[in-house]
């Protein structure tokens, strides 16, 4: 590809600058062939955003006091992922009693540093209070579910990029059906085209996205079993407009099929993001390849890491992510940076 398209008008006008200098004096020719770095960006959310995207870190309420954390969150991350704070046995630990609290502390911090937000997570099985778990009644759980969601969304309606409205709905295995849940079991497997529909009549702004683990390697019955919902809900109309992959990786990264699984899912017509990754012992060339494959889809639109340091990890045991529990940026934080500068 021409390289002066691939770095963009800015870049190539910067460029342009440089090489007319070089006609005219032997250090300019130097500036020149160093150009391409001299215009890098220092820090991953700036580089993100150099081709469109943007760098996310899952944040945790509990830990906004520590002020090594939020320098690393507020130098590097352009987009904030609530770890637990939107989560059901949080927003709504009894019928019909909502707390915003902590989830307020990490959106107004986030607006007051310019840092898009995702929502996570309106209807999961998981991090869910046994009063939802135990209704047996259709007609109940399907007016607490869509009561949840319209609550939630209207709370927060305009400052969140993109809703994580149903978490991990498929099963593990080689069934490429949905997983048991109050849910499916209570509603049937309709509950998903549910709550899309009523989370596009809550916030209209805001993307809807599936989200789920696993579903990374293309030839997967989980990765199919999604695959197909969202081509039957484009087909249908159904409001849904992206797919999140949380990327929970072993120690060696992604499947080699990532790329492709991410473009065949962009090619139904919705956006396709990393949502919550992390890498056991955190490999640069793990890291790489993660972030590459994301760059080489137009319609990746971002990557969300699950935490700052290894010690904020909730698999800190593997040490999967980008800074060391002293903060300091590790092997995988260069890659990553280098790889999201698009060589
Ligand atoms: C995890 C959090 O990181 C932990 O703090 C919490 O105890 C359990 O949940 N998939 C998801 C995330 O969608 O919400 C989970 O986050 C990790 C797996």
């Amino acid at each position: 590809m021409n390289p002066l398209r691939r770095l963009g008008s800015r870049r190539a006008s910067l460029l342009t600058l440089l090489a007319v200098g070089a006609l005219a004096s032997p250090a300019a020719a130097t500036a020149a062939s160093a150009a391409p770095d001299a215009v890098r960006a220092s820090t991953l959310g700036a580089q993100a955003a150099q081709s469109g995207r943007y760098f996310g870190t899952a944040v945790a309420a509990g830990r906004l006091g520590d002020g090594t954390y939020t320098g690393i969150l507020d130098r590097e991350f352009n987009s904030v992922t609530p770890e637990n704070e939107m989560k059901w046995d949080t927003t709504e630990r009894s019928r019909g009693s909502f707390n915003f609290g902590p989830g307020d502390q990490i959106v107004n911090r986030a607006a007051a540093h310019g840092q898009r937000m995702r929502g996570h997570t309106l209807v999961w099985h998981s991090q869910l209070p046994s009063w939802v778990s135990s209704i047996r009644d259709a007609n109940t759980l399907r007016s607490v579910m869509n009561n949840h969601i319209t609550q939630v969304m209207n709370h927060y309606k305009g400052r969140i990029y993109a809703w994580d409205v149903v978490n991990e709905a498929f099963a593990d295995g080689g069934s490429g059906q949905q997983r048991s849940s109050v849910f499916r079991d209570v509603l049937g497997t309709g509950f998903i085209e549910e709550a899309f529909r009523t989370a596009r009549s809550a916030d209209p702004a805001a993307k809807l996205c599936y989200n789920d683990y696993s579903i990374e390697n293309w030839s997967d019955a989980k990765t199919q079993g999604v695959y197909r919902m969202v081509r039957d809900f484009k087909s249908r109309g159904v409001p849904i407009d992206c797919v999140g992959f949380q990327s929970h990786f072993g120690t060696g990264g992604p499947p080699s099929s990532f790329q492709t699984t991410l473009s065949n899912f962009a090619a139904l017509g919705v956006d396709v993001q990393i949502t919550e990754l992390d890498i056991a012992q955190a490999s640069s060339a793990a890291y790489a390849n993660t972030v590459r494959a994301c760059m080489n889809v137009a319609r990746c639109t971002g990557i969300t890491v699950w935490g700052i340091r290894d010690s904020d990890s909730w698999r800190s045991g593997e040490n999967p992510l980008l800074f060391d529990r002293n903060g300091n940026k590790k092997a995988a934080y260069q890659s990553t940076l280098t790889a999201l500068g698009g060589a």
